[in-house]
Protein backbone atom coordinates (compact mmCIF):
# COMPACT_ATOMS: atom_id res chain seq x y z
CA UNK A 1 0.00 0.00 0.00
CA UNK A 2 1.41 3.50 -0.82
CA UNK A 3 0.94 6.50 1.13
CA UNK A 4 0.89 9.35 -0.57
CA UNK A 5 2.27 12.44 2.22
CA UNK A 6 0.33 15.38 2.32
CA UNK A 7 2.35 18.30 3.70
CA UNK A 8 0.69 18.43 7.09
CA UNK A 9 1.09 14.68 8.07
CA UNK A 10 3.90 12.37 8.23
CA UNK A 11 3.80 9.45 6.72
CA UNK A 12 4.73 6.36 9.55
CA UNK A 13 5.32 2.68 8.96
CA UNK A 14 3.01 0.57 11.22
CA UNK A 15 3.28 -3.42 10.63
CA UNK A 16 3.84 -3.38 6.99
CA UNK A 17 1.43 -0.07 5.89
CA UNK A 18 1.32 3.21 6.28
CA UNK A 19 -0.91 5.37 8.27
CA UNK A 20 -0.62 8.89 7.38
CA UNK A 21 -1.05 10.17 11.41
CA UNK A 22 -4.11 12.44 12.48
CA UNK A 23 -3.57 15.50 13.13
CA UNK A 24 -4.18 17.74 16.31
CA UNK A 25 -7.47 18.83 15.16
CA UNK A 26 -8.71 15.07 14.86
CA UNK A 27 -7.46 13.83 18.11
CA UNK A 28 -9.54 16.73 19.62
CA UNK A 29 -12.50 15.70 17.75
CA UNK A 30 -11.90 12.34 18.84
CA UNK A 31 -11.18 12.91 22.66
CA UNK A 32 -14.56 15.51 21.89
CA UNK A 33 -16.43 12.65 20.45
CA UNK A 34 -16.48 10.99 23.96
CA UNK A 35 -18.59 13.09 25.47
CA UNK A 36 -21.54 12.81 22.71
CA UNK A 37 -24.21 9.74 23.80
CA UNK A 38 -23.08 8.24 20.57
CA UNK A 39 -19.69 7.73 21.58
CA UNK A 40 -20.23 4.31 22.94
CA UNK A 41 -20.79 3.35 19.22
CA UNK A 42 -17.12 5.08 17.95
CA UNK A 43 -14.98 3.36 20.84
CA UNK A 44 -16.43 -0.05 19.48
CA UNK A 45 -14.38 0.80 16.14
CA UNK A 46 -11.46 1.03 18.69
CA UNK A 47 -11.85 -2.47 20.61
CA UNK A 48 -9.85 -4.87 18.69
CA UNK A 49 -12.01 -7.76 20.25
CA UNK A 50 -15.36 -5.42 18.64
CA UNK A 51 -12.92 -4.87 15.64
CA UNK A 52 -12.14 -8.70 14.83
CA UNK A 53 -15.81 -9.26 14.56
CA UNK A 54 -16.84 -6.48 13.10
CA UNK A 55 -17.23 -8.26 9.53
CA UNK A 56 -19.52 -10.24 10.90
CA UNK A 57 -22.16 -7.17 11.80
CA UNK A 58 -23.34 -5.37 8.47
CA UNK A 59 -24.73 -8.62 6.78
CA UNK A 60 -26.85 -9.32 9.26
CA UNK A 61 -27.96 -5.53 10.74
CA UNK A 62 -28.25 -3.88 7.11
CA UNK A 63 -30.59 -5.69 4.55
CA UNK A 64 -29.16 -6.24 1.61
CA UNK A 65 -25.84 -5.37 2.51
CA UNK A 66 -24.05 -6.77 -0.48
CA UNK A 67 -26.45 -5.55 -3.27
CA UNK A 68 -25.99 -2.55 -1.59
CA UNK A 69 -22.21 -2.89 -2.30
CA UNK A 70 -22.42 -3.89 -5.23
CA UNK A 71 -25.12 -1.05 -6.25
CA UNK A 72 -22.38 1.65 -5.24
CA UNK A 73 -19.80 -0.14 -7.44
CA UNK A 74 -21.82 0.16 -10.30
CA UNK A 75 -23.33 3.68 -9.71
CA UNK A 76 -19.40 4.76 -9.06
CA UNK A 77 -18.77 2.93 -12.75
CA UNK A 78 -21.02 4.69 -14.15
CA UNK A 79 -18.54 7.92 -14.02
CA UNK A 80 -15.40 6.95 -12.59
CA UNK A 81 -12.82 6.17 -15.74
CA UNK A 82 -11.00 2.45 -15.65
CA UNK A 83 -7.84 4.28 -14.18
CA UNK A 84 -9.88 6.82 -11.79
CA UNK A 85 -9.43 7.65 -8.51
CA UNK A 86 -12.12 7.17 -5.67
CA UNK A 87 -11.84 8.19 -2.31
CA UNK A 88 -13.52 6.32 0.46
CA UNK A 89 -14.66 8.44 3.73
CA UNK A 90 -15.61 5.62 7.04
CA UNK A 91 -13.15 3.20 5.12
CA UNK A 92 -12.46 0.85 8.39
CA UNK A 93 -12.90 -2.70 8.09
CA UNK A 94 -12.16 -2.38 3.97
CA UNK A 95 -15.16 -4.35 3.05
CA UNK A 96 -16.46 -1.64 0.37
CA UNK A 97 -12.89 -1.46 -0.68
CA UNK A 98 -12.68 -4.75 -1.63
CA UNK A 99 -15.71 -4.55 -3.36
CA UNK A 100 -14.60 -1.59 -5.53
CA UNK A 101 -10.83 -3.03 -6.23
CA UNK A 102 -12.15 -6.53 -7.33
CA UNK A 103 -14.64 -5.08 -9.73
CA UNK A 104 -12.26 -3.11 -10.73
CA UNK A 105 -9.10 -3.91 -11.83
CA UNK A 106 -7.31 -0.24 -12.36
CA UNK A 107 -9.01 1.88 -9.57
CA UNK A 108 -7.10 3.24 -7.26
CA UNK A 109 -8.27 4.37 -3.97
CA UNK A 110 -7.55 6.65 -0.88
CA UNK A 111 -9.34 5.49 1.98
CA UNK A 112 -10.47 7.72 5.33
CA UNK A 113 -11.38 6.35 8.81
CA UNK A 114 -9.95 7.91 12.46
CA UNK A 115 -10.17 3.91 14.10
CA UNK A 116 -6.67 2.40 13.60
CA UNK A 117 -7.51 -0.85 14.69
CA UNK A 118 -10.80 -0.35 11.78
CA UNK A 119 -7.42 0.86 9.28
CA UNK A 120 -5.33 -2.40 10.33
CA UNK A 121 -8.55 -4.62 9.35
CA UNK A 122 -9.16 -2.86 6.06
CA UNK A 123 -5.54 -3.83 5.53
CA UNK A 124 -6.20 -7.62 6.46
CA UNK A 125 -9.48 -7.23 4.38
CA UNK A 126 -7.61 -6.32 1.04
CA UNK A 127 -4.59 -8.62 1.35
CA UNK A 128 -2.83 -7.95 -2.25
CA UNK A 129 -5.55 -5.65 -3.08
CA UNK A 130 -3.85 -3.07 -0.71
CA UNK A 131 -0.97 -2.16 -3.30
CA UNK A 132 -4.18 0.11 -4.87
CA UNK A 133 -5.14 1.87 -1.81
CA UNK A 134 -3.63 4.66 0.34
CA UNK A 135 -5.16 4.59 4.02
CA UNK A 136 -5.34 7.88 6.15
CA UNK A 137 -6.34 7.55 9.51
CA UNK A 138 -8.35 10.93 10.03
CA UNK A 139 -11.61 12.37 9.56
CA UNK A 140 -12.65 14.49 5.71
CA UNK A 141 -10.46 17.00 6.70
CA UNK A 142 -7.31 14.66 6.74
CA UNK A 143 -8.31 13.22 3.07
CA UNK A 144 -5.72 14.82 0.05
CA UNK A 145 -7.39 17.14 -1.84
CA UNK A 146 -7.69 14.78 -5.09
CA UNK A 147 -9.87 15.83 -7.69
CA UNK A 148 -11.34 12.19 -6.95
CA UNK A 149 -13.16 10.64 -10.00
CA UNK A 150 -16.06 9.10 -7.43
CA UNK A 151 -16.22 9.12 -3.48
CA UNK A 152 -18.03 7.18 -1.03
CA UNK A 153 -19.55 7.29 2.52
CA UNK A 154 -21.24 3.93 3.36
CA UNK A 155 -22.46 3.32 6.77
CA UNK A 156 -20.88 6.15 8.51
CA UNK A 157 -22.83 9.25 8.11
CA UNK A 158 -25.38 8.34 10.87
CA UNK A 159 -22.65 8.94 13.57
CA UNK A 160 -21.97 12.38 12.84
CA UNK A 161 -24.73 15.03 14.03
CA UNK A 162 -26.51 17.87 11.22
CA UNK A 163 -23.47 20.06 11.46
CA UNK A 164 -20.66 17.59 11.16
CA UNK A 165 -22.49 15.81 8.26
CA UNK A 166 -23.25 18.95 6.69
CA UNK A 167 -19.24 19.54 6.77
CA UNK A 168 -18.08 16.35 5.76
CA UNK A 169 -20.28 16.37 2.81
CA UNK A 170 -19.38 19.88 1.91
CA UNK A 171 -15.24 19.23 2.17
CA UNK A 172 -16.24 15.64 0.04
CA UNK A 173 -17.74 17.57 -2.64
CA UNK A 174 -14.69 19.81 -3.00
CA UNK A 175 -12.56 17.03 -3.34
CA UNK A 176 -14.75 15.75 -6.07
CA UNK A 177 -14.57 16.11 -9.95
CA UNK A 178 -16.80 18.46 -11.67
CA UNK A 179 -19.78 16.01 -12.44
CA UNK A 180 -18.08 13.19 -10.15
CA UNK A 181 -20.31 11.29 -7.95
CA UNK A 182 -20.51 10.02 -4.21
CA UNK A 183 -22.55 7.37 -2.69
CA UNK A 184 -23.66 7.45 0.98
CA UNK A 185 -26.13 4.96 2.71
CA UNK A 186 -27.25 4.93 6.25
CA UNK A 187 -29.51 5.01 8.67
CA UNK A 188 -32.27 7.42 7.64
CA UNK A 189 -35.74 6.93 8.25
CA UNK A 190 -38.87 8.56 9.88
CA UNK A 191 -38.04 11.00 12.96
CA UNK A 192 -42.10 11.31 14.47
CA UNK A 193 -42.24 8.77 17.78
CA UNK A 194 -44.29 5.95 16.45
CA UNK A 195 -42.54 5.70 12.83
CA UNK A 196 -39.13 5.88 14.69
CA UNK A 197 -40.35 2.81 16.94
CA UNK A 198 -41.56 0.91 13.58
CA UNK A 199 -38.79 1.18 11.59
CA UNK A 200 -36.27 0.49 14.33
CA UNK A 201 -38.32 -2.71 15.42
CA UNK A 202 -38.01 -3.54 11.81
CA UNK A 203 -34.49 -3.27 11.88
CA UNK A 204 -34.59 -5.32 15.32
CA UNK A 205 -36.74 -8.20 13.71
CA UNK A 206 -34.47 -8.62 10.84
CA UNK A 207 -31.07 -8.34 12.53
CA UNK A 208 -32.70 -11.18 14.79
CA UNK A 209 -33.50 -12.99 11.31
CA UNK A 210 -30.28 -12.80 10.80
CA UNK A 211 -29.18 -14.94 13.67
CA UNK A 212 -28.42 -12.12 16.26
CA UNK A 213 -30.04 -12.76 19.28
CA UNK A 214 -33.15 -11.38 19.36
CA UNK A 215 -32.56 -9.59 22.83
CA UNK A 216 -29.08 -7.93 21.33
CA UNK A 217 -30.92 -7.00 18.20
CA UNK A 218 -34.02 -5.19 20.51
CA UNK A 219 -30.76 -3.40 22.72
CA UNK A 220 -29.01 -2.41 19.41
CA UNK A 221 -32.46 -1.17 18.23
CA UNK A 222 -32.89 0.46 21.47
CA UNK A 223 -28.83 1.95 21.69
CA UNK A 224 -29.67 3.43 18.16
CA UNK A 225 -32.52 5.15 19.28
CA UNK A 226 -31.14 6.71 22.23
CA UNK A 227 -27.61 7.62 20.83
CA UNK A 228 -27.32 8.05 17.48
CA UNK A 229 -27.51 11.52 15.80
CA UNK A 230 -30.70 9.85 13.74
CA UNK A 231 -32.05 12.34 10.61
CA UNK A 232 -34.94 11.48 8.51
CA UNK A 233 -34.50 11.08 4.64
CA UNK A 234 -35.84 14.59 3.58
CA UNK A 235 -33.29 16.26 6.14
CA UNK A 236 -30.65 13.62 4.79
CA UNK A 237 -31.63 15.08 0.82
CA UNK A 238 -31.81 18.58 2.52
CA UNK A 239 -28.13 18.33 3.99
CA UNK A 240 -26.60 16.73 0.51
CA UNK A 241 -28.34 19.43 -1.58
CA UNK A 242 -27.33 22.11 1.22
CA UNK A 243 -23.52 20.34 0.34
CA UNK A 244 -23.83 21.59 -3.21
CA UNK A 245 -24.42 18.33 -4.59
CA UNK A 246 -27.16 18.35 -7.46
CA UNK A 247 -29.40 15.33 -9.27
CA UNK A 248 -29.29 13.46 -5.37
CA UNK A 249 -31.11 10.00 -6.41
CA UNK A 250 -32.55 7.30 -4.09
CA UNK A 251 -30.82 4.01 -5.23
CA UNK A 252 -31.62 1.89 -2.10
CA UNK A 253 -34.11 1.47 1.07
CA UNK A 254 -33.44 -1.53 3.94
CA UNK A 255 -36.05 -0.69 6.31
CA UNK A 256 -33.49 1.53 8.73
CA UNK A 257 -31.08 2.64 5.81
CA UNK A 258 -31.18 4.48 2.76
CA UNK A 259 -28.63 5.49 0.10
CA UNK A 260 -28.35 7.91 -2.29
CA UNK A 261 -26.44 8.76 -5.29
CA UNK A 262 -25.52 12.56 -5.66
CA UNK A 263 -23.30 14.77 -8.13
CA UNK A 264 -21.14 17.48 -8.04
CA UNK A 265 -22.18 20.29 -10.05
CA UNK A 266 -20.26 20.44 -13.51
C1 LIG B 1 -20.08 0.94 10.70
S1 LIG B 1 -18.44 1.32 10.24
C2 LIG B 1 -18.58 1.27 8.46
C3 LIG B 1 -17.32 0.87 7.82
C4 LIG B 1 -17.43 0.57 6.31
N1 LIG B 1 -17.78 1.78 5.57
C5 LIG B 1 -18.43 -0.52 6.03
O1 LIG B 1 -19.44 -0.26 5.34
O2 LIG B 1 -18.22 -1.66 6.46
C6 LIG B 1 -18.30 3.06 10.54
C7 LIG B 1 -16.89 3.58 10.34
O3 LIG B 1 -16.94 5.01 10.36
C8 LIG B 1 -15.79 5.47 11.02
N2 LIG B 1 -16.08 6.85 11.45
C9 LIG B 1 -16.65 7.30 12.57
N3 LIG B 1 -16.75 8.65 12.55
C10 LIG B 1 -16.24 9.05 11.36
C11 LIG B 1 -16.05 10.33 10.74
N4 LIG B 1 -16.44 11.46 11.32
N5 LIG B 1 -15.49 10.37 9.51
C12 LIG B 1 -15.10 9.22 8.89
N6 LIG B 1 -15.26 8.00 9.43
C13 LIG B 1 -15.82 7.92 10.65
C14 LIG B 1 -15.59 4.46 12.14
O4 LIG B 1 -14.27 4.49 12.66
C15 LIG B 1 -15.92 3.17 11.43
O5 LIG B 1 -14.78 2.57 10.85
Amino acid sequence: MSVREPQRFAACRNVGYHFVQANLLSALRDSMSRLEPWSSFLSSFSDPNAVARYAEGPVRQVPGFHGMQQMAALLLAESVPDDGQVLVLGAGGGLELKVFADAQAGWHFVGVDPSAEMLKLANLTLGPLASRVELHQGYIDTAPAGPFDGACCLLTLHFLAAEQRLHTLTELRRRLKPAAPLVVAHHSFPQAVAEKSRWLSRYAAFAAASGIPASDAKNAAAAISDRLPLLSPEQDVALLTEAGFDNVELFYAGFTFKGWVAYNPS
